[in-house]
């Protein structure tokens, strides 16, 4: 019988030990790497002769770029596919795309729309599958802000992540973090724009520490990191607006004063400044959003190797 591949399609859905094993190797890689040009191949070449495709069906600089170096750094290649250009955007079918794919590449990233072409291209591919953002979660994100996290604040158990603004797919990828790594997260947001049950009921299946208000001083006071994400994700745009909404939720000098004097802020990128955090944060010294970018690159070859060389 041919063993299923090995698919990154959600942090819930990793074991917690599985996620625990990426995140060490992710710092051993970023360790080793210290000091040497982004184009250095490492010498043993864990990913030689593998070839990832991406697929993008909405815009990405940070995803697109960092698994095409991760790949290079690895000694193993990519390739970019646009999901216009592909026959996908012309109806044909997720599942024989994942066929056909499978014959020529070792391992698919795709950045959709829907959960269920993600978990439909995973059911029909005979190689790995990585989830590189739905408008549900955004997984590899969260597992660079996780890493980030425990550089900048060691042991995760103590610690308390406050979200501010609204819950969507990088607050979902949170909350399933929140349930593996036993870190405290408050979102606060709005009510129309909370999380949704299904989610939150993973949460308390999970014992993921989760609560969840409408004050963002009340879920900020004493954190030590803060988190804010656009007002309007992608899959939203032209969908209206809900910036009278969220302006209260907005992370200024004034909201990251209740937090611990130590704290940090994260934001996954891109950013709108003024919006849903203001320039004087985003740019000060307790942001720590450019280490967060860089940590995609770290983990996702953690992530790579997990799924393709069997060396983790
Ligand atoms: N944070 C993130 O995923 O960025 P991109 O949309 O640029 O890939
Ligand atoms: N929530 C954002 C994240 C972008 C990386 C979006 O989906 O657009």
């Amino acid at each position: 019988m041919v063993a299923s591949p090995k698919h990154f399609l959600d942090i819930s859905r990793a074991a917690a030990e599985e996620l625990h094993r990426i995140l060490q190797a992710a710092h051993e890689m970023k360790a080793a790497r210290s000091g040497r040009p982004q184009g250095f191949i490492e010498p043993d070449r864990p990913l030689e002769n593998r070839i990832l495709a991406m697929i993008f069906e909405k815009p990405s600089t940070r995803t697109r770029v960092s698994f095409d170096v991760a790949m290079r750094q690895m000694g193993g290649q990519s390739m970019l596919l646009s999901g216009n250009d592909l026959q996908l955007g012309r109806g044909e079918t997720v599942a024989d795309t994942a066929r056909v794919l499978s014959r020529f590449v070792d391992a698919i990233m795709i950045r959709t729309f829907e959960q269920s072409k993600l978990t439909e291209l995973a059911e029909f591919a005979t190689v790995p599958v990585i989830n590189g953002l739905t408008d549900a979660t955004h997984p590899c994100q969260v597992m660079a802000d996780v890493m980030t996290l425990q550089e900048k604040k060691g042991d995760l158990s103590n610690l308390t992540v406050a979200w501010s603004g609204d819950s969507n797919n990088v607050t979902n990828s949170w909350m399933h973090a929140a349930g593996c790594f036993g870190f405290d997260l408050r979102i606060a947001s709005p009510e129309p724009l909370q999380p949704a049950s299904e989610i939150l009921d993973w949460c308390k299946q999970n014992n993921a520490n989760v609560t969840v208000t409408e004050d963002p001083q009340a879920a900020v006071a004493g954190a030590d990191c803060v988190v804010a994400d656009v007002w309007l994700s992608i899959h939203e745009e032209g969908q209206g607006t809900k910036h009278n909404l969220l302006k209260p939720y907005q992370v200024n000098s004034a909201l990251m004063a209740v937090a611990k004097p130590d704290a940090v802020f994260m934001h996954c990128l891109p950013a709108h400044r003024g919006e849903e955090v203001t320039a004087d944060v985003i740019d000060g010294p307790q942001s720590v959003v450019f280490d967060e970018a860089e940590n995609r690159l770290h983990v996702q070859k953690a992530i790579l190797a997990w799924c393709l060389s069997g060396i983790l």
